[in-house]
C-alpha cells in the first residue's frame, strides 16, 4: 500500500515538475519561432509591399502596403503590424490612429539597424505606443530591420498573441506526457506485483517461523511430560515399592534382636523415602501443574506453601483480571518460582509478599518482596561467575518475551523482584 502511494506521488512529481520545467523551454522555443516569423514576413513586406513613398506618408504607397499586410500577415495570431523609421516615427500601422506618431525606440531596437537579425519579447502593454494593443491581452512583440527600395532602413514589427505561443508549449507538453506517463505506469505495473509478492513472502516466512517456534515449544513440553510420566511410573514406583518391602524385614530384624541390621535397614528406608520425595518434587518441576487448569493464583499459592512450611510468613494478592493470559502467565509463574526459590535458599527472610497487578491495559506486573538479608551487585557477580545463573537466565527469558525484569536489593534491606510482561 505504502509502495503504491509512493509511486503515485512520484508520478505526480514527474508530471507537475515536468510541466514547470518544460514551460520556460517551450516559451523560449516560441520566441525563436516568432523571431523567424518576423524575419520571413519582413522579407515579404520588403520585396512586395514596401515602396519609398511610405517614408514620407504617400497615401498610395501606404494603401498598397496595407493591402499586403491585411491579406498576408494579419491573422488570428498576428494582431498588429508597425513599420518604424529610425527616429521613432510610426510610418505605417494597420491601426491608422498610430501612423505619424513618434515614440523613442529602445537601445535593443536601434541595435537591430546596425546588426540585423531579429528579436522577440513579451510586450509591455503599459507603454503608450502599445495602447491600441491592450485589449488583445498578453502579446509577444518581434522586430526586424528591413530596407525600402532606395536602401533606407525601417523597423518592421509584428505583435503575436501569447496564447498561440503558449499553445505551442502546451502542444509540446501534451506530446511528451503520454510516453512519460506510459513509462512510469509500466514501471509501476512491474513493481507493484513484485512488492506485493515480497511482502507476502516476508509474511509467510514470519508465520512459518512462529509456527516452528510454537511446535518446538510444544515438542519440548511433550518430551518433558513423557520423561515425567516415565519417571513417575518407573523409578518412583519401584523405589517406593522397595521401601515398602523393606519395612517388614526391618521389623523382623528388630524382633530377632539384630539391632545393627535393623538400624541399617531403617536408614536405607529413610533414604529411599527421601529420594522418592526428591523425585516427586523434580516431577513437579519438569511438568509443572498446568496454569490453564489450576490458574495462576493457585499455582503461586502452591509455591508459597513450601515457604510457609519453613515458618516464613507469606502474603499473596492477585488482582481481579490481572493475570497475563495464556502467553504471559507461564513467565509470571517462572519468575515467581525463581524469586521464591532464591528467598528459600539465600534470604533468611521472616516474611515474603507476592503481588500480581495490572498497572496498564496491556501489562501484567509481578512483585516479589522479602525482608531478608539482601545482597549487593558484587555478590551477585561472584555467584554468577560460579555458575549460579537463575536470575540471569530469567532476565534472558523476560527480554525475549518483550518484558522487563528489575531486581532491587542491598545488603540488610531485603530484596524486591519486579516483572512486567505484555498481557494478551
Ligand atoms: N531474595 C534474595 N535474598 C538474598 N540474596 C539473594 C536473593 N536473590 C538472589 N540473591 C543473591 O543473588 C545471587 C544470584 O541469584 P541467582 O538466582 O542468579 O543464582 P542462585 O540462586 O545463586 O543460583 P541458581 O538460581 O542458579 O540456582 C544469589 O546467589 C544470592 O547471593
Ligand atoms: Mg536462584
Amino acid at each position: 500500500m505504502r509502495f503504491t502511494l509512493g509511486s503515485v506521488a512520484a508520478i505526480a512529481v514527474v508530471v507537475v515538475g515536468g510541466y514547470f520545467a518544460l514551460r520556460p523551454v517551450t516559451i523560449k522555443e516560441a520566441e525563436r519561432t516568432t523571431r523567424e516569423q518576423v524575419q520571413v514576413e519582413g522579407r515579404l513586406v520588403a520585396s512586395a509591399g514596401l515602396s519609398d513613398g511610405v517614408l514620407h506618408g504617400d497615401a498610395r504607397a501606404l494603401a498598397h502596403l496595407d493591402d499586403l499586410v491585411q491579406a498576408q500577415i494579419l491573422d488570428t495570431s498576428v494582431v498588429r503590424v508597425k513599420v518604424w523609421s529610425r527616429d521613432g516615427t510610426i510610418l505605417y500601422s494597420d491601426e491608422p490612429a498610430l501612423v505619424g506618431k513618434h515614440f523613442a525606440l529602445g537601445a535593443d531596437e536601434l541595435a537591430l539597424f546596425r546588426q540585423g537579425g531579429a528579436k522577440a519579447d513579451l510586450s509591455d502593454l503599459s507603454k503608450p505606443e502599445n495602447r491600441y494593443e491592450r485589449p488583445e491581452g498578453k502579446l509577444l512583440e518581434a522586430h526586424t530591420a528591413i530596407r525600402t527600395p532606395n536602401g533606407t532602413q525601417v523597423l518592421f514589427e509584428i505583435y503575436e498573441r501569447f496564447a498561440s505561443v503558449s499553445a505551442n508549449g502546451s502542444r509540446l507538453l501534451r506530446a511528451l506526457a503520454p510516453p512519460i506517463l506510459a513509462g512510469l505506469l509500466i514501471l509501476l505495473l512491474f513493481q507493484v506485483p513484485l512488492a506485493w509478492s515480497t511482502a507476502a513472502r516476508l509474511q509467510r516466512g514470519h508465520r512459518e517461523r512462529e509456527r516452528l517456534l510454537a511446535s518446538a515449544i510444544e515438542a519440548s513440553g511433550q518430551e518433558r511430560r513423557r520423561i515425567a510420566a516415565d519417571l513417575h511410573d518407573g523409578v518412583v514406583q519401584d523405589l517406593a515399592g522397595v521401601a515398602f518391602g523393606l519395612a517388614p524385614i526391618a521389623d523382623d530384624a528388630e524382633r530377632r534382636g539384630a539391632a545393627a541390621e535393623a538400624s541399617a535397614l531403617r536408614d536405607a528406608i529413610a533414604r529411599l523415602r527421601h529420594g522418592v520425595r526428591g523425585l516427586r518434587t523434580l516431577l513437579v518441576e519438569i511438568d509443572p501443574p498446568s496454569l490453564e487448569s489450576t490458574g495462576l493464583e493457585a499455582a503461586l499459592s502452591d509455591l508459597l506453601s513450601s515457604l510457609e512450611a519453613e515458618g516464613i510468613a507469606t502474603e499473596l494478592h492477585v488482582d481481579d483480571g490481572a493475570t497475563a493470559g495464556s502467553t504471559g502467565d507461564p513467565l509470571v509463574y517462572r519468575a515467581a518460582r525463581e524469586a521464591l526459590r532464591n528467598v528459600h535458599s539465600h534470604a533468611a527472610a521472616a516474611s515474603v509478599r507476592v503481588d500480581v497487578t495490572r498497572p496498564a491495559a496491556e501489562t501484567t506486573r509481578l512483585v516479589v518482596t522479602d525482608d531478608g538479608r539482601g545482597f549487593g551487585a558484587a555478590e551477585r557477580e561472584r555467584r554468577r561467575a560460579a555458575g549460579h545463573v537463575g536470575l540471569t537466565l530469567l532476565e534472558g527469558l523476560v527480554a525475549q518475551a518483550g518484558g522487563t525484569l528489575t531486581v532491587r536489593s542491598a545488603p540488610g534491606e531485603g530484596t524486591t523482584v519486579e516483572l512486567e510482561v505484555p498481557a494478551t
